[in-house]
């Protein structure tokens, strides 16, 4: 349904140390997705899992088009099999194409949620059954966005997006400030509308969540993806993993020991030749930190490591 091939956004910016003063600002481009590819088929959840800061939302914005002006964007989008062009998005988006987004802050302030939800093409009476499936009470129909509380206002972000009857949903960490049981009703909600056939790009930093719900999880890191796998290698404790990062991220939930993972992730100005994990692997050699390293195939999945076989 989505296919996203070597997808590559990088911004402009000016160099601001004192040498570069010195010679005239300097423009110096800033990578923060690097040569991504993922895949999205009718009936799944294809899970993206990444920690703060690796390019999660650049990526749904990227697909619906929506990047600021001064993203320049490379590599294939296709959905459907077609290329989707500026003019094609317009058409899309909202309507065979929803997205979650991550920030409140998308809600119009001035206009009443209930109303909002309903939008264009939606009706009353859906946008009803869609607020007390997700508990909110028809007095909330009323309010306006300032006077929602956190976990509100992502059910009422929730709801616009599930109401359109999308086929390609895009869910940018839609789970935070819910419950336990509001964030698994949204998934299961995000479940039930892949077994009726749409597409879902969760978006999350919560890989418990990510394996619980989805079909395939792709481990993003520093704006590339490491690792492609189904959820079920990572609901079986990540030793059949590929990359050393997926396997430390098992590693790190609690009920797998909670062993922390030590270093940070680079900083997309301050990337390493080659590997961007090398800083952090124990496996790393010679031959990690030479040049980019491709994605490729091993045992049903797809990795990005020298060292994986
Ligand atoms: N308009 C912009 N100009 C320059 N850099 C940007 C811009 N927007 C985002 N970035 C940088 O791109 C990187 C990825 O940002 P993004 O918002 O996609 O991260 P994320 O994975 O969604 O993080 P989070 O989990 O916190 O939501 C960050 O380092 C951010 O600083
Ligand atoms: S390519 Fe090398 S540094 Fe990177 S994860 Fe694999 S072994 Fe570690
Ligand atoms: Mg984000």
């Amino acid at each position: 349904m989505l296919e996203i091939k070597e997808l590559s956004v990088s911004f402009k910016r000016y160099e601001t140390d004192a040498s570069a003063f010195a010679a005239g600002l300097k423009q110096k481009d800033l990578h923060v997705i690097n040569n991504l590819s993922v895949l999205v088929r009718k009936g799944e959840i294809t899970a993206i899992a990444g920690s703060s800061g690796s390019g999660k939302s650049l990526l749904a914005h990227a697909i619906l088009g929506i990047l600021p002006a001064n993203a320049n964007v490379s590599g294939d989008m296709l959905y459907c099999g077609q290329v989707l062009t500026t003019e094609k998005l317009k058409a899309l988006r909202g309507r065979e194409i929803a997205l979650v987004p991550q920030s409140v802050a998308w809600l119009d302030p001035l206009m009443r949620v209930g109303k909002q939800v309903v939008g264009i093409n939606g009706t009353v009476e859906k946008q009803r059954a869609v607020f007390s499936r997700y508990g909110l009470d028809v007095s909330v129909d009323r309010l306006y966005p300032f006077q929602l509380s956190g976990g509100m206002a992502r059910r009422v972000l929730l709801s616009t997006a599930v109401m359109e009857g999308a086929k390609l949903i895009i869910a940018d960490e839609p789970t935070p400030g819910l419950s336990v049981d509001l964030a698994r009703r949204a998934m299961g909600h995000f479940r039930e509308l892949a077994d009726a056939g749409a597409g879902v790009l969760l978006i999350t930093h919560d890989i418990d969540l990510a394996m619980e719900f989805a079909d395939y999880i792709a481990v993003f890191y520093a704006g590339s993806t490491l690792e492609i796998a189904p959820a079920r290698e990572f609901r079986e404790g990540g030793g059949a993993l590929r990359h050393p990062y997926s396997k430390a991220l098992c590693a790190a939930i609690p009920q797998n020991g909670f062993v922390p993972i030590a270093g940070t992730q680079p900083y997309s100005g301050a990337m390493p030749e080659g590997c961007p994990f090398a800083p952090r692997c124990p496996q790393k050699n010679a031959a990690c930190e030479r040049s980019a390293i491709p994605m490729r195939e091993v045992r049903g999945g797809e990795v990005r490591c020298v060292c994986a076989a």
